[in-house]
């Protein structure tokens, strides 16, 4: 897993060309709007050579991005994301309606004995005070405190304990093994470069017989980018690449493909997820 504040050259290319092929730009184009030759660019995108650092500011203006967020820049106060704004809202962002991937798990694991949960990127901590009032033990992270402040004040207002905690998915190592590690709408803020690695520590974090219940946006070709997407931070998957993580081990409970449409940023539009639910067998 990577640690905090480095910057490495997959990672930039990696940048590159998803951005690019998101900002629906041919490379001759983009090169164009560099002034550099369509080669140069193909070298960039293959790892072959990287942009000169006198590019960066342009090719981040290109973007409509700052050049940390090119570089997909990580420091140890961790990345800040849009959330730390938008949670600032009154009532909830994501509105207060529970996932069905969340209710599915009272039915695979009922706490009629201790079943801890960890949820990764709890945002404003509907799910986790979900979990928590149905009497599971629940820790949840996220990386806006904006959200967390939000969870904290409504499990106290209702009196149901959640430890909700700020941390960030791409360096967080847990520090026990969970009955269910739940995390919803999150996931595509793992670069691709980094999916084996946060993949195998949330599976080796969760106990034998216990539950993986995740689920993930997937790029389809006949779907808009959401107006609210951060693009460079954002990562769609591939469809049934997460699936793809649990193949040998694990046995599927629930794997879906779905289509929801969805109001967030004030405009309309579609999004395809996939949700799988797992349970680890050996
Ligand atoms: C689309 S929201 C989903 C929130 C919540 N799971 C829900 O279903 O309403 C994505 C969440 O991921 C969080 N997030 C983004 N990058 C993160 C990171 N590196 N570590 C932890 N949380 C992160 C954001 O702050 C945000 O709350």
């Amino acid at each position: 897993m990577t640690t905090g504040g480095e910057v490495t050259v997959p990672d930039l290319m990696l940048s590159l060309k998803s951005m690019r092929l998101k900002a629906k730009m041919t490379q001759e184009v983009f090169a164009k709007r560099l002034a550099v030759s369509r080669q140069a660019v193909s070298k960039w995108e293959n790892g072959q050579s990287y942009p000169d650092i006198s590019m960066l500011p342009k090719i981040a203006a290109l973007f409509e991005i700052s050049v940390d967020e090119l570089l997909n820049y990580r420091s140890d106060n961790l990345r800040h994301t849009q959330y730390e704004e938008l949670y600032k809202c009154d009532g909830y962002y994501w509105g207060s309606k529970i996932r069905s991937i969340a209710r599915e798990v009272l039915g695979l694991m009922p706490p009629t004995r201790k079943v801890n949960v960890l949820e990764i990127g709890c945002g404003e901590g509907q799910a986790a005070i979900f979990f928590a009032r149905n009497g599971y033990l629940v820790d949840a992270f996220d990386i806006a405190e904006a959200g967390l402040r939000k969870g904290r004040a409504a499990a106290q207002s209702i009196g149901v304990p959640v430890n909700f905690f700020c941390a960030n998915l791409l360096t967080y190592q847990p520090d026990r093994k969970y009955d269910i590690i739940y995390s919803s709408g999150t996931l595509q803020y793992i670069p691709p470069s980094e999916r084996a690695d946060v993949m195998r520590t949330i599976q080796d974090a969760t106990k034998i017989g216990g539950l993986n219940v995740l689920d993930t946006f997937v790029e389809k070709s006949f779907i808009r980018i959401a107006p609210d997407w951060e693009q460079g931070k954002e990562f769609f998957w591939k469809s049934a690449e997460l699936f793809s993580y649990y193949a040998a081990d694990w046995k599927y409970e629930l794997i879906k493909e779905n289509y929801f449409d969805c109001n967030s940023g004030g405009v309309h539009h579609r999004h395809c997820m996939n949700a799988l639910i797992a349970r680890k067998v050996v």
